[in-house]
């Protein structure tokens, strides 16, 4: 099974060398990895194609402001092997990562694949401008990082649909205006797609956005609603105690019993309390990388085991209540999550926020997707996962506000920022529509349990009419569940979310 192997890949993920695990990064979007397809690909006339790990570079304008001051080279990569003169392109960018890892997504492994299979479509993946080895400039200072922005990224795309010669027989004619092209893209990326769309109309004939999330939100507390929502009652509940308690403790600063709590954790080293409050959330990060066929058995429900089972009974959904909670939440983290986590660092180091010459802030060299990421969501997007409004359920502090995240823009990027900034939410979700997207022959899928659910169309309390020019499609999984074709097999909701967006696709092009 392709994602057994990526679970595999996640756990063994050792943080002992990493600088600051950030609870920011840690829920970074992003699509899931698959392996790196190694057989060899054909064209359908039997022709050997060249392998899917070859890398291409596009030259494209650093500036779209101000085309004059040249390009850089950016990464693409490319597969024909479905291809049929006069077959549609299918363009992927993975969005805020080293786009080197995911040519699996050129094949039918993945919904992109599936589409090109179905329509005789070539399929290309392209980096994202400031991730992995596609930059404009050499390093990632604010300086240069200016050039980073949703609206740089949606005329790269643009641009490059206009001016490839695609690596293949006949590519040099396959522009927008002759050809239909495709744009496909999942979490950012797939929000990408439909502000690409909103913004340059005519360009893209067709969309699919898995968990597209087209709303920028400051205050993203809803990240933790479909989990709590799904999670095993009891742990949610033991969860919750926890959290109340140290909001109690923290509003009454008691600083001597926020201190034994820490200690509970094995975080007795750890300064500031927002840092305790953040390290709190790592466990209900590790949802994110769960798919249909990745459950019991990782590290989450290690963890909700390790809460609620005592001598092989479990507990009822009311949990086992706050002082075993305390115990075994943090036993948990002493015995086993803080060595995954820091490896032989010491807590500060590992999980503080506030040294700020920390290599972490400092680094300035390119290919590092945190620090670009970072970049994006202090100017732009926000996605600040925080505890609910008081009155809500929280299984996360609400210790933690933006400002918890907007300091921490100011120490990566002093240069640009003298004070905690707000990002330009407002502005991003009037430019490209956000929640209020109307286009033509765009799809959207999402996952009911997917935390990043409440910046998509599928958000609770929005309902957005699916239509037959842009229907949304829900199934029953997680972050972009329905790219990856084996999750198809293995959830029946997420095929059935596959077949709409290929029977769609297969009307749009015909
Ligand atoms: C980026 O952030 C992730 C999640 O916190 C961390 O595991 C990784 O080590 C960081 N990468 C770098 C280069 O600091
Ligand atoms: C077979 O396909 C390849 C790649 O598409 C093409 O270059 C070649 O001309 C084709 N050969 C024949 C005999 O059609
Ligand atoms: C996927 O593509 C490969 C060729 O690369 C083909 O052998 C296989 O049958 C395809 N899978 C499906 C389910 O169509
Ligand atoms: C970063 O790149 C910019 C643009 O090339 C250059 O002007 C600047 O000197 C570089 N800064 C550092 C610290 O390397
Ligand atoms: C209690 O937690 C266990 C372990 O995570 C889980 O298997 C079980 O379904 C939960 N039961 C209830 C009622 O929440
Ligand atoms: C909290 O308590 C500490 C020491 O117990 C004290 O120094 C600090 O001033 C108190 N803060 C507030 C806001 O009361
Ligand atoms: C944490 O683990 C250390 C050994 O690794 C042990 O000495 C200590 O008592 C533990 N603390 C708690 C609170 O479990
Ligand atoms: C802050 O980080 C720097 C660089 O890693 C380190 O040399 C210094 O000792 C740290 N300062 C404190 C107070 O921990």
């Amino acid at each position: 099974m392709v994602l057994t192997v990526v679970l595999a890949t996640l756990l063994s993920i050792s943080f002992a060398d990493a600088a600051i695990p950030n609870a920011m990064l840690r829920g970074r979007p992003g699509i899931p990895q698959i392996p790196v397809p190694e057989r060899p690909v054909t064209s359908p006339n039997g022709t050997a194609l060249p392998p899917l790990t070859t890398v291409y570079y596009f030259d494209q304008l650093i500036d779209h402001n101000n085309p004059s001051i040249g390009t850089f080279q950016q990464r693409y990569w490319m597969n024909y092997e479905f291809y049929e003169a006069a077959g549609p392109i299918i363009l992927m960018t993975p969005g805020e990562t080293d786009a080197d890892g995911y040519e699996g997504y050129l094949t039918n492994d993945t919904i992109n694949g599936m589409i090109a299979q179905q329509q005789q479509g070539a399929t290309v993946l392209i980096e994202h401008r400031f991730f992995g080895y596609s930059n404009p400039y050499d390093n990632l200072t604010s300086q240069s990082l200016e050039l980073l922005t949703i609206q740089q990224a949606i005329d790269d795309l643009v641009y490059f649909a206009q001016n490839v010669d695609l690596p293949m027989p006949g590519g040099d004619n396959v522009k927008p205006d002759t050809t239909p092209w495709v744009l496909v893209g999942g979490s950012y990326s797939g929000a990408l797609t439909s502000w690409t769309m909103v913004n340059k109309p005519g360009i893209f004939h067709a969309g699919y956005a898995s968990s597209g999330v087209v709303e920028a939100i400051t205050d993203y507390y809803g990240y933790f609603t479909p989990i709590r929502e799904y999670m095993p009652q009891n742990c949610s509940s033991d969860v919750q105690a926890v959290i109340a308690y140290l909001d109690q403790i923290h509003a009454e600063n008691n600083t001597a019993a926020i201190q034994s709590l820490k200690e509970a954790f094995g975080l007795g080293g750890l300064s500031h309390v927002d840092d305790f409050a953040a390290a709190l959330q790592f466990n209900l990060f590790d949802w994110q990388s769960l798919q249909p066929d990745i459950g019991p058995g990782t590290l989450f429900f290690e963890f909700c085991d390790a809460l609620e089972v005592k001598g092989g009974v479990s507990a009822p959904a009311t949990g086992w209540g706050l002082q075993n909670a305390i115990y075994s939440w943090g036993s948990f983290w002493n015995d086993t999550y803080y060595a995954y986590v820091c490896g032989t660092t010491d807590a500060e180091t590992c999980l503080g926020t506030y040294n700020t010459s920390q290599a972490y802030w400092t680094d300035v060299s390119v290919n590092n997707a945190n620090r670009s990421w970072f970049w994006m969501v202090c100017n732009q997007v926000g996605y600040y996962q925080v505890g609910p409004p008081p009155g809500q359920p929280a299984i996360v502090s609400r210790i933690l506000q933006p400002v918890y995240d907007e300091r921490q823009c100011v120490n990566m990027f002093p240069q640009a920022f003298s004070s905690p900034p707000s990002p330009s939410v407002g502005e991003v979700d009037m430019m490209y529509a956000g929640w209020n997207v109307n286009v033509d022959r765009l799809f959207f899928a999402n996952g009911l349990r997917d935390p990043w659910r409440e910046a998509t169309v599928s958000a609770d309390g929005l309902y957005k009419a699916s239509t037959m020019t842009q229907p949304i499609y829900e199934g029953d999984g997680f972050h972009c569940s329905d790219l990856i074709t084996e999750n198809g097999i293995v959830d029946e909701t997420v095929h059935a979310v596959q077949m709409a967006g290929l029977g769609y696709m297969k009307t749009w092009l015909a």
